[in-house]
């Protein structure tokens, strides 16, 4: 086969999505679209990677820029025959194949890529299109084929002429070509139909027409090659890779209540016999352990979980490590840089950011805690509230092992509470509190008699 250099149109606008943002950019079940081709091309190992970048080119080159891709400018989307051409010079050279992905298809996998890779080679193609039969063909380009079974042309939906709207055959836009063949059919293309475009479907017709073998190669289901043009196919395309998620973590031994309203990210790790409730997100580089048990109405973004770790109802969690036994919620909040150490405990109403809480440490109702370090063993009382902010910095607050600090404590910062001291209720503390003492700052209680009381 000589040598392989996959191309991703990247380019296009993206007009059918009426958005100001670049279409590719736009995520698929929380991945923007872009990554899936790039993962695909990549898992082929190929000789050289030309991704063509048009609108918002800037945006793009910098979410993927990487050593291995070569970006090549559409500086005018004219179409995706021209968007190719603008690769001419990194890939003229090349003595084999180019395989053309266009950056909206993204649910293709390895396994149909490799497929027609195959066939191409098999078949001693010029040129292999990777077909497919879907329910309703409108919109797509339709692929006319021979007597022989041969490619002869492929229509455009804006193009189309009487009796070829029937064609059930689509293009899905993907594509082997020989390097030679495709850059001089590229240099004849004209923008002479509906679009006014320079359409890469036309070196079909070229090729049947200068007796070179042009084939196609059937792809069997039609929802993984769907190309994505408006927000509709958007949610219906997320909709696909989220049952396939889903169907994944099941099949690994993971009980989702219901998959259906389940959002798990791609990449997204879950050990076995963890169970998830309706209502919940799983995002970015998430992991959970085995035997976690995630209540309804949870997010958790980037976070690191051990195992039998319990999320009750509705707690919010970014960016943090909970380690073994943990028990979150319902209705806390863990921000960024949140450690809990095995067997914590952070119960509702507690909003944790940027601290560590020690092994064993309970902190149950109604706090706040926030660039702090707790130790092993503290009980941190209702109410409590680490003031971190002095309008200027931040100040950390250290609260060491078997603390115990009585409710609706305010603990200044920075300051630190040594090894077994207890704090009484309603206390503000702005110095240091010695290890195995007793510190309390509240006004003493008074009691005056009723009748002694002056009357306004
Ligand atoms: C294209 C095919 C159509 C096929 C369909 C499959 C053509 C003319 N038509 O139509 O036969 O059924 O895909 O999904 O090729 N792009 C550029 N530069 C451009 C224009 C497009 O890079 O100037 C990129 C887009 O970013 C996109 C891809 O090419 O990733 C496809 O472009 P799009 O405009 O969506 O083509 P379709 O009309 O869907
Ligand atoms: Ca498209």
């Amino acid at each position: 086969m000589g040598s392989l250099a996959v191309l991703v149109l990247a380019a296009g606008k993206g007009t059918r999505m009426k958005s100001d943002l670049v279409k590719v950019l736009h995520p698929v079940a929380g991945t923007p679209m872009l990554c899936f081709s790039l993962d695909l091309a990549r898992s082929l190992h190929p000789d050289r990677l030309v991704v063509v970048v048009g609108f918002q080119r800037d945006l793009v080159r910098q979410r993927f820029s990487a050593p291995d891709i070569i970006f090549a400018d559409q500086e005018e989307q004219l179409g995706t025959g021209h968007a190719v051409s603008v690769a001419r010079q990194d890939l003229k050279d090349l003595e084999g194949t180019v395989l053309i992905l266009c950056a909206d298809v993204p649910l293709l996998t390895e396994g149909t890529v490799k497929k027609l890779l195959q066939a191409h080679e098999d078949g001693g193609a010029t040129l292999s299109v990777l077909t497919t039969m879907p329910q309703n063909p409108g919109g797509y380009g339709r692929v006319v084929r021979g007597e022989d079974g041969l490619l002869l042309r492929i229509v455009e939906d804006k193009d189309l002429r009487a009796g070829e709207e029937k064609i059930r055959e689509i293009n899905t836009g993907i594509y082997a070509v020989e390097a030679k063949f495709l850059f001089s059919a590229l240099g004849s293309l004209s923008a002479q139909n509906a679009q006014k475009e320079y359409y890469l479907t036309d070196i079909v017709e070229k090729a049947s027409s200068q007796g070179k073998k042009a084939q196609a190669c059937l792809a069997e289901d039609p929802f993984e090659v769907m190309g994505i043009n408006s927000r509709l196919d958007l949610a219906k395309a997320s909709q696909v890779l989220r049952q396939k998620i889903a169907e994944h973590h099941m099949m690994a031994g993971v009980t989702l209540i219901d998959p259906l309203m389940t959002y798990i990210d791609r990449g997204v790790e879950i050990g076995k016999d963890t169970v998830i409730y309706p209502n919940c997100y799983l995002l970015g580089k998430t992991s959970l352990g085995e035997g976690c048990l995630v209540e309804p109405g949870c997010k958790l973004t980037d976070t690191r979980m051990g195992n039998f770790v319990t999320i009750k109802t509705s707690s919010v969690i970014s960016e943090s490590v909970i380690e073994d036994r943990v028990e979150v919620g319902p209705f806390a909040h863990l921000r960024p840089l949140t450690v809990l150490r095995e067997g914590a405990k952070i119960g509702n109403f507690v909003e944790v950011k940027k601290s560590v809480i020690g092994k064993g440490t309970k902190a149950n109702h109604l706090s706040y805690i926030g660039d702090a370090t707790l130790g092993e063993k503290v009980n941190v009382g209702a109410g409590t509230i680490t003031c971190n902010y002095n309008g200027r910095k931040k100040h950390q607050t250290i609260i060491e092992d078997g603390v115990f600090v009585g409710s609706n404590t305010e603990l200044v910062a920075p300051v630190k509470i040594g090894r077994g001291a207890i704090i009484g209720a309603g206390s503000t503390i702005t110095k240091e509190v010695p290890p195995e003492t007793l510190a309390i700052s509240r006004a003493k209680q008074e009691h005056y008699r009723k009748r002694n009381l002056r009357k306004d």
